[in-house]
């Protein structure tokens, strides 16, 4: 199905694959990241490769004096008429780093929550009161249950994750669909130097932008992908805490 699609974060590496994905099924995108110079190239990329139409805008997601405005250049783009938004921005911060130093804590929540929040502000709204429309926002398993070795990331994406549960229920009756994706371990810029690509435990964005797609089609309210990490992922949510507390995680 082709739709009018904005991408936030458009240059992170499940971005990346998802664009390409939609690009191929004839979406035309608007690609909204920091760096202009390098959408500017994937978009002439997806133009070329699959002929569609692809617009670049400059986005921070800590600029939040910015993002109602964002959305307005957004539905200029598509005179208006925008079916979906996928929210792919994030960051993975250093846990240690975060528990000394508060400016490290704050960007860490802000860009992980704080910033979705508000862009998908203005988003919902218009899409509740067209009575159409979607939403895909990446999150993270490790939302499921906070660990020492990465507390603040998880607590930052549980929060994301709640927030999205109650945008769903609200838009619900506007028919509007919230779609909640907690991937596991993927290869993207975000993990090169601390996973290893070729561990059978670790994704590519190509499989994770396949499950992605698959999902807004199908109306999926959450997934984990792969989906393997639903089962790993009950396993770890159901450890108790008496013994959870004593593991190194
Ligand atoms: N990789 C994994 O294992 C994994 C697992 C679970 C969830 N996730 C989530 O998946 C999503 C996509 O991440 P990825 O794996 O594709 O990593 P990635 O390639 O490192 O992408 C992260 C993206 O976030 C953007 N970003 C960071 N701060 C921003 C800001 N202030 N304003 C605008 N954009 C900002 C980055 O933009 P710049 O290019 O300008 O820096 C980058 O494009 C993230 O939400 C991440 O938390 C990833």
């Amino acid at each position: 199905m082709s739709e009018n699609v904005v991408i936030l974060g458009a240059g992170s590496g499940i971005a990346k694959a998802l664009c390409q994905r939609m690009a191929a099924r004839g979406c035309s995108l608007a690609l909204c990241g920091r760096d202009t110079t390098e959408l500017e190239r994937d978009a002439a990329d997806l133009r070329t490769r699959h002929g569609v139409k692809v617009s670049v805008l400059d986005f921070d997601a800590l600029h939040f004096e910015t993002h109602d405005d964002l959305w307005n250049r957004c539905l200029a783009q598509f005179d208006g008429h925008i079916d979906g938004a996928v929210l792919c921005f994030g960051t993975l911060p250093d846990q240690k780093g975060c528990e000394v130093d508060q400016s490290q804590l704050r960007t860490a929540i802000d860009v992980n929550l704080t910033a979705a929040a508000s862009i998908l502000n203005p988003i919902a709204a218009h899409l509740e009161s067209n009575k159409s429309g979607w939403l895909a926002v990446v999150s993270s398993v490790a939302g499921d249950r906070g660990r020492q070795s990465n507390y603040i990331y998880g607590a930052a994406k549980a929060g994301l994750t709640a927030y999205l549960a109650g945008l769903r229920n609200r838009l619900q009756p506007s028919g509007v669909h919230v779609l909640t994706v907690k991937p596991g371990f993927v290869a993207t810029p975000m993990t090169a130097g601390i996973l290893d690509p070729k561990s059978p435990m670790v994704a590519s964005p190509e499989r994770v932008a396949q499950d992605i797609d698959r999902a807004i089609e199908k109306r999926r309210n959450v997934i984990y992908t792969p989906w393997f990490w639903k089962w790993i992922m009950v396993i770890i949510r159901n450890i108790p805490e008496p013994i959870f507390k004593r593991l190194k995680l």
